[in-house]
């Protein structure tokens, strides 16, 4: 029997549930608020019927980069127009060129996609490589006789490599400069437009990617993954099919995303160990675990807050760097594999996960560190700018001598979420 004030009831806790719980997966992040990609078409130069371009694709996010398969930019043509020729990068279809006669246009289409000419057109996350995280094309426009107004190409789209990303309207701005002569002279460009493309995990992923498990050296209490974290395996809407440790999966390659059997079926995991307490130093030891049978993550990387790292800290077998933090509280680190050691993540195989670990020793600011309170465990972590969830802290592993420790806010939601599976399921 459900009244009506049960089901407005059952609407609004379904809504604070679903605000809660995506909490940090809106665009804009503040660990990285100028996170974006921006693209910019310089005008080099006139000719006859049109212009040459020099067309930019430059990656500003910090820590979430664009992988293989690699990028591809599209867009509308207002006019006309046709792509005589490219260099740098290839139109993934040529069209119909049926009325063109001495001269054979290498692209015809009103919405052509460009893709880079070599297989995987990877753009680093800036904070690790800002020299590989932008690239560039060169693109001959014409069939424009006659027009006196040039016409911006119109609705950018851009994949890196699925969706996710919007792209703004391409804008005037100030002519790109260049320095020439050994900088004794600045050129500049005929016109320069930009778009901005920002990111949404909403419009990206409809689940989340990963999770944090935890443990200790001072507890048997193994924290794992909230349940759930990226899908359930119960038959409802959004059941994810997934395969169970040890059988075989050769039959199964074609579904991209499926994963090992868990209680939380997500394809990442992240694992944060308190291995050590000692004087002046404590050791933490950090595993990535991939659940996904056939995807390798080439250049992951993972950021991790957390107060500890205000003071320095080694970190082993991974390359590292802290990351400037203003606006929020705690310190951040970011961390990603070494050269053709451990920058592939691994796909897993029939009976074990690909995984890469390192062990990390932080300095300890004896002020504020302590074990008690959850105070060694992470606050967030990201794989590949994708936030992981984390455990509720009602279920950290305790010190020896139980502390009490719990916090509100997080056990509201447990209470929310409780009372929104009695309205509403029951
Ligand atoms: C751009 O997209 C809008 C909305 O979908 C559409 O109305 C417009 O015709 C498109 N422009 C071009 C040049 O295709
Ligand atoms: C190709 O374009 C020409 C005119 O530009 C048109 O007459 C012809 O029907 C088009 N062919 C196809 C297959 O669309
Ligand atoms: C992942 O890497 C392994 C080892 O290099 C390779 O055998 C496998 O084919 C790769 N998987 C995909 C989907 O590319
Ligand atoms: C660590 O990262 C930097 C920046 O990307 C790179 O230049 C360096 O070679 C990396 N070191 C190792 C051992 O991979």
């Amino acid at each position: 029997m459900k009244s009506i004030t049960s089901e407005v009831c059952c609407v609004a806790l379904t809504l604070v549930v679903l605000v809660a719980t995506w909490g940090y997966s809106e665009c804009y992040d503040p660990l990285d608020p100028n996170g974006n990609i921006v693209v910019t078409f310089d005008i080099l130069k006139w000719t006859d019927d049109g212009y040459v371009a020099k067309v930019t694709i430059q990656n500003y996010h910090q820590y979430r980069h664009v992988a293989k398969p690699g990028w591809r930019l599209g867009w509308s043509w207002v006019d006309d127009e046709v792509i005589w020729s490219m260099s740098g990068a290839i139109a993934t279809q040529q069209g119909n060129c049926s009325a063109f006669k001495s001269q054979i246009p290498h692209c015809c289409k009103k919405t052509p996609v460009i893709t880079d000419e070599t297989p995987n057109s990877v753009l680093a996350a800036f904070a690790i490589n800002p020299l590989g995280s932008s690239s560039s094309f060169e693109v001959i426009v014409g069939n424009l006789q006659g027009n006196s107004v040039l016409n911006k190409p119109q609705n950018l789209t851009l994949m890196a490599p699925g969706p996710g990303y919007t792209c703004s309207p391409l804008e005037d701005t100030d002519p790109t400069l260049s320095s020439v002569v050994g900088g004794r002279r600045e050129e500049q460009v005929f016109r320069t437009w930009k778009s901005t493309c920002t990111f949404s995990s909403i419009l990206a992923n409809k689940t989340p990617i990963c999770c944090v498990s935890l443990s200790t050296f001072y507890s048997h209490t193994i924290t794992s993954c909230p349940s759930c974290s990226c899908g359930c395996r119960v038959a409802d809407a959004t059941t994810k099919s997934c395969i169970r440790e040890g059988s075989s999966t050769a039959s199964l390659v074609d579904d991209p995303d499926i994963v090992q059997c868990t209680d939380h079926m997500c394809p990442l995991q992240i694992h944060w160990h308190i291995k050590h307490n000692y004087r002046d130093q404590w050791r933490v030891k950090l595993t990535i675990s991939n659940h996904n049978y056939v995807k390798n993550y080439s250049n992951w990387n993972m950021l991790v807050q957390h107060p500890g790292f205000s003071k320095p800290a080694i970190s082993y077998s991974f390359n590292s760097t802290r990351l400037p933090s203003t606006g929020i509280t705690d310190d951040v680190a970011l961390f990603w594999g070494l050269d053709y050691y451990n920058d592939e993540l691994l796909q897993a195989q029939d009976v074990q996960v690909g995984s890469v670990t390192s062990e990390i020793l932080l300095s300890k600011d004896l002020e504020s560190f302590t074990l008690s309170n959850g105070w060694a465990f992470p606050r967030r972590i990201y794989f590949n700018g994708d936030n992981c969830q984390m455990p509720l802290p009602d279920t950290f592993p305790l010190l020896p001598n139980g502390y009490k420790r719990r916090m509100p806010s997080k056990r509201m939601l447990l209470l929310l979420v409780l009372l929104y599976v009695l309205f509403c399921w029951l």
